[in-house]
């Protein structure tokens, strides 16, 4: 009871929703099923108006990297829960949008990732480097890769799946860039050069441009990896001075951001000291981060067995574990629904929502006391059954004991986020796939206090 006053009250507070959460309270506070559906959608969190210029300013446009949430979005949500010098976390950083907009907003923040090639981008997107110095390095490179020709000594790995994805000749000229890039000493100038080598190897191999898939495309002409890498280092160096330059003026150069390669459930931030969580976990079943990334992987040697690295992803269809606790009746009604259709989705949904409710303790834990926790999070369906994915984590925080502070329903333009999944397998499908469905044109963000 004393948890439905509490509650009650912290929705008072804010009456510009409360009308459409009335209906969501009771049944959520009993633990029974309930839906968010009926709450509004706030216009002002499509941010419709941003161009891709907008959403890729500073350092946010790197690396191409799916599912990635628009950074005014996380700027938004630092804004209204920090102030400067509280700690924010990421426990999916992806390619550091919370970190890179928590820097220039002058709070400290800590990102995890399971994926090394998030690591090495977040890096990379967070550690503004002296515009003349970069510049000099990039010069002196780019002397080495022109003198670049068929005689050049190189030394060409031998790997199979490199040369599954890299015809003999681009296999040749990204050798030599690899080469030149490990020569450097200075580890972040290393990591700022082998980010845009990661982000030019799809359009140097024969991955078909336009998917998310690992499909090979033998009609492809690849890019050039040199002129590409080059072009891709020149769009990074004026992304770096601008950070450089907006943090030199608000003396923020220093603010720490530190990411680590690691699982969301063991996150290196002590007991009660974060201030505010702010992340898009992965969904279930949708993508393959390994699978994607494993042309980083293969070259800066990540990975040397994928269906190992595979299995460490949350929402992965590569494993699924016995003994799950869901801590959520609309999670077990999901698992019921599903058996009826197929048993191996149900498992991969369970396992999924267990994982998922683990990482909720580790960010309970860290959690200061009035801290939040923003999720950026859709539903979807799998064999015809709807995945309440936003549903199921409000009631497992809630039982784990969080409360509700805000919850925002959002639609996603659709130029940010390949928003249809194929019919029959669930996976997320191209825009032209004949088994599309719509998955979340609308998201939730889920904000729940300690
Ligand atoms: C939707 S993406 C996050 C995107 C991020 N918000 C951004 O803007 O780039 C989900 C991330 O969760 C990561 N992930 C999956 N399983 C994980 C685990 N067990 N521990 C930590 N991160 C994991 C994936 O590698 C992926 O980067």
């Amino acid at each position: 009871m004393a948890e439905l006053i509490e509650t009650v009250k912290s929705f008072e507070k804010k009456p510009h929703y409360m009308s459409n959460l009335r209906t969501v309270l009771p049944n959520a506070l009993r633990n029974a099923p309930f839906s968010l559906d009926s709450i509004k959608v706030d216009e002002s969190w499509a941010f419709e108006h941003l161009t891709r210029k907008d959403t890729a300013y500073i350092t946010h446009g790197y690396h191409r990297y799916p599912a990635k949430f628009i950074p005014q979005l996380a700027h938004r949500l630092i804004e209204e829960y920090t102030k400067e010098g509280d700690l924010v976390v990421d426990p999916f950083g992806g390619c550091g949008t919370t970190l890179v907009e928590s820097k220039v907003m002058g709070r400290p923040s800590i990102a995890v990732d399971i994926n090394p090639v998030a690591v090495l981008i977040t890096t990379a997107k967070t550690t503004p480097i002296d515009p003349d110095k970069i510049e000099k390095e990039f010069s002196n490179l780019q002397n080495k890769l022109e003198a670049y020709n068929e005689s050049t000594k190189v030394n060409v790995p031998e790997h199979e799946r490199i040369d599954y994805w890299f015809k003999p000749e681009e296999k040749r000229k990204l050798a030599f860039i690899f080469t030149e890039i490990s020569k450097i000493k200075d580890q972040d100038i290393k990591d700022f050069f082998f980010c845009g080598f990661s982000n030019i190897l799809k359009n140097c191999s024969i991955w078909l441009q336009k998917s998310n898939k690992p499909t090979r495309d033998f009609e492809k002409t690849p890019s050039d990896p040199i002129k590409t890498f080059s072009r891709q280092i020149k769009m990074m160096l004026r992304g770096n001075a601008r950070l450089f330059e907006s943090l030199s003026e608000k003396d923020y150069l220093k603010v720490p951001s530190d990411v680590f390669c690691t699982d969301a459930r063991t996150i290196p931030a002590k007991d009660n000291s974060v201030s505010l969580i702010v992340t898009s976990p992965p969904y279930v079943t949708s993508y393959e981060y390994a699978d994607l990334h494993q042309l980083t992987a293969l070259w800066l040697e990540y990975a040397k067995d994928l269906s190992d690295f595979r299995k460490r992803f949350i929402g992965t269809s590569y494993h699924n574990k016995k003994d799950l606790l869901l801590n959520s009746s609309i999670a077990e009604n999901i698992q019921k629904e599903l058996l009826k259709k197929d048993k191996k989705t149900a498992e991969e949904v369970s396992t999924y929502f267990s994982e998922m409710n683990q990482v909720f303790i580790e960010m309970k834990r860290m959690l200061k006391k009035g801290g939040k926790t923003c999720i950026v999070i859709g539903n979807t369906s799998l064999k015809g059954v709807e995945i309440l994915n936003a549903e199921v984590f409000v009631e497992q925080l809630q039982n784990l004991g969080l409360k509700i502070a805000d919850i925002i329903k959002r639609e996603i333009p659709s130029k940010n986020l390949p928003s249809v999944r194929d019919e029959k397998t669930g996976k997320f499908a191209s825009i032209t796939d004949k088994n599309k469905i719509f998955a979340y044109p609308t998201e939730y963000i889920l904000i729940m206090e300690k």
